[in-house]
């Protein structure tokens, strides 16, 4: 298993109410902070947005209401998380600005249901720790179709820095928020990457990758960007 994502027993927990848990708590904080760096880098009302693991809307119930109706899509692995955060994270009048339609269960990044719309902006929030390489290169190739020529794509993910050893389990400063040392692995969720790593991954796609460095984290995931290139 990749992650704890795939495993059967999600769909129960969801069931239970654990939805919040489950992407990872700090509800209010997580949710506003995706806002307030999509809004910094320029994102605006009229732009189209593609929530990439998505999970029960912490970001989805902040953009709905700043973006134009239906101009935000999500994606993710599980039904369950999607419904969970459409039916009990969204107010009626957030549900009329969000189509159901908009939010799709697929496990390989498959974005063939939006159909002819193309995505402005692209985020995804702490799913980079959750998936292996391989993985991050499938969503990049599938992701590049449906952007707009101008596109950018911004995701988290957990720095392996240089001088240590990527084999070797690291060990990330906790903070404020977060009283527990959170520890990455190469081979193991929750995954580190190298800035090698994500470069690698673009390598010979369309997206050109930046580093955007800290973003303010509790868990200590830094910021990266993919850009459409001409
Ligand atoms: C830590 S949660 C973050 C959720 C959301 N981005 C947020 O910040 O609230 C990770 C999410 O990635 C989703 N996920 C994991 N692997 C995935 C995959 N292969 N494809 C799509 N979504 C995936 C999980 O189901 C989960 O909702």
């Amino acid at each position: 298993m990749p992650s704890p994502y795939y495993e059967t027993d999600l769909k129960e927990k969801v069931l239970s109410g654990s939805h919040r848990e489950l992407i990872g708590g700090l509800w209010d904080k997580m949710g506003r902070m995706q806002l307030d760096f999509m809004r910094d880098q320029g994102v605006q009302p009229h732009h189209v947005l593609m929530d990439i693991g998505c999970g029960a809307l912490r970001f989805g119930s902040q953009a709905v209401d700043y973006l134009n109706p239906s101009h935000y899509y999500g994606i993710d692995i599980s039904e369950e998380l999607l419904d969970a955060g459409y039916n009990k994270e969204l107010t009626d009048r957030q549900r009329e600005r969000l189509p159901r339609s908009h939010l799709h269960a697929t496990e390989s990044f498959d974005f063939s249901y939006l159909n002819d719309q193309r995505i402005d902006r692209a985020l995804a929030q702490s799913v980079f720790t959750h998936l292996p390489m391989n993985h991050i290169r499938h969503c990049l190739i599938k992701l590049a179709p449906v952007m707009k020529p101008d596109g950018v794509f911004y995701a988290t993910f957990s720095l392996c820095p240089d001088h240590h050893n990527i084999t070797e389990k690291l060990i990330h400063p906790s903070g404020e928020e977060v009283s527990v040392e959170v520890i990455t692995y190469d081979i193991r969720d929750p995954y580190h990457y190298t800035l090698e790593d994500l470069e690698y991954c673009a390598k010979d796609t369309p997206w050109k990758f930046q580093y955007l460095g800290d973003w303010g984290h509790p868990r200590n995931l830094k910021m990266a960007a993919f850009f459409m290139q001409d």
